[in-house]
């Protein structure tokens, strides 16, 4: 075996010379799967407990072996174990084991393999990973009780096809973005209960030689249960692309917020301002103050479904059992969680710190129509009949260059004498918001409802 190599420490017996350089480089996951060290040490306490159980290792040994992590895990703490030379991490904690215990060291990995090590450990890390996602969503859920609670009185017009359509509370739009979250945070709670199954004692894929206990050892992992079969054990990830799935969702989610964040921020809109510290500069144009927070998590949703995408064509038609092709799920998954979280964190901080816009308010009076046609129902009028009068009454003020609300009865009049008598307060956005009392709609009473009830899901 060639020394100079990273490759090969655990394997370079059957070889007569080291890999290419290039092989090598490409080969080594220690770069970044450095980061699952403190669930590898996990495993191998748990492993070796087991061995002791078994009688494959007596005690003293297992004490050495145990000190010995101990002193590796302090390393690992205070270096720069993604610098080191190795393949992978579990290369690198056995070598410096060696360096601490000697050839006993290579003891830990005695019936099992890193490809069922490897799963083992990222199925932990990624329970904790999303378990951290779900607290980043918590979070940003509290901001926006938070601000919808400062918003419940401030109206703004609400938009379908981004046309004013009908007004609405600047909490109710806000609050609009709670729910997703909430949904997302059961569907990690879905997903990690099908992580938490254990592919340890699988060995290479075929079962371990040893007559470890793997139903104790998941519940000394705190897993639900041990993987029924061990080649699946070792080669299934579709937990991996489902935790992928539900973060590119939030990520998809988060980014409409993101969108409306932007949109509603810009001068031509007016109705939030973006708090000075989300809010960035333009090297040329004095005047600027830009929502890159925003658009950058907005693009967010592109690139974590671009991670999700690839990992699945990745894993399609792989055959049975482990392949290096899966040593991606780490790439994948490391980078969507760090570009999640920190798209989450900044948003949290926009929604927290927005303040209501100077162009907030109702918006076109014309946002009133439906409620035009839904009185005169209420005068003994088709339904048709009303929406017909009502858009007439629209068209009317248009060629006129008035609003709605602007024109006379004696103008109205003129459309159909049966608009005439319409009533004033049809035009008081406060009345009309107040009309929308049916559960989950924009009256006070509703919105305030809602928001007691995010906030009891929030801190949840
Ligand atoms: N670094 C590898 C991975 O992440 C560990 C498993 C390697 N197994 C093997 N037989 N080469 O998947």
């Amino acid at each position: 075996m060639d020394d100079s190599s990273s490759s090969g420490g655990l394997w370079g017996g059957r070889f007569a010379e080291g890999p290419a350089p290039e092989l090598d480089r490409l080969n080594r996951s220690l770069p970044y799967d450095w980061r699952l060290w403190r669930y590898e040490m996990q495993v191998n306490r748990a492993w070796l407990d087991e061995l002791v159980r078994i009688e494959a290792v007596d005690a003293d040994t297992a004490d050495s072996l145990h000190s010995g992590l101990d002193t590796v895990a302090r390393r690992l703490e205070s270096g720069s174990p993604a610098l080191e030379n190795d393949e992978d991490i579990h290369s690198l904690i056995e070598r410096w084991l060696e360096e601490e215990v000697g050839p006993a060291a290579s003891l830990i990995r005695l019936g099992r393999s890193r490809n069922d090590v490897v799963a083992t450990d990222t199925r932990l890390w990624a329970m904790d990973a999303a378990a951290r996602i779900a607290d980043a969503c918590g979070r940003l859920q509290a901001a926006i009780v938070e601000t919808a609670s400062r918003l419940v009185d401030d109206v703004i017009p609400a938009y379908s096809h981004l046309q004013q359509a009908q007004p609405t509370r600047a909490a109710h739009w806000l609050l609009s973005h709670f729910w997703p979250l909430d949904r997302n945070r059961e569907r990690l709670d879905d997903a990690t209960a099908r992580i938490n199954w254990l592919p340890l004692g699988a060995a290479a894929g075929m079962g371990s030689s040893l007559a470890m206990d793997r139903r104790r050892l998941a519940v000394a992992l705190g897993f639900s249960g041990a993987c029924e079969n061990s080649l699946d054990a070792v080669g299934a990830r579709d937990w991996v692309s489902e935790l992928l799935f539900v973060w590119t969702q939030i990520a998809v989610d988060v980014s409409r917020l993101a969108e409306d964040l932007i949109v509603y921020s810009s001068r031509e809109f007016s109705l939030i301002r973006i708090a000075d510290a989300y809010s960035t500069g333009s090297s040329l144009m004095p005047q600027k103050r830009n929502a890159d927070g925003a658009e950058i998590a907005r693009a967010t949703g592109g690139i974590l479904l671009g991670t999700l995408a690839g990992y699945l064509a990745t894993l399609k038609g792989l055959p049975t059992g482990y392949n290096k092709d899966l040593q991606e799920d780490k790439l994948a998954l490391f980078s969507a969680e760090e570009r999640l979280a920190s798209t989450l964190s900044v948003l949290a901080g926009t929604v927290a710190t927005l303040e209501i816009g100077s162009g907030a308010g109702p918006g076109d009076p014309a946002a009133l129509a439906t409620d035009v046609a839904d009185h005169l129902v209420g005068t003994g009028l088709s339904f048709k009949e009303g929406h017909d009068l009502s858009g007439a009454l629209v068209l009317r003020a248009e060629e006129l260059g008035l609003t709605v609300a602007d024109l006379t009865p004696e103008q109205r009049a003129e459309v159909d004498t049966r608009l005439e008598s319409i009533p004033d307060e049809l035009w008081d956005a406060d009345a009309a918001l107040e009309r929308r009392q049916a559960f989950g709609g924009s009256a006070r009473e509703r919105v305030l409802e809602q928001l007691e009830a995010a906030r009891e899901l929030a801190t949840d």
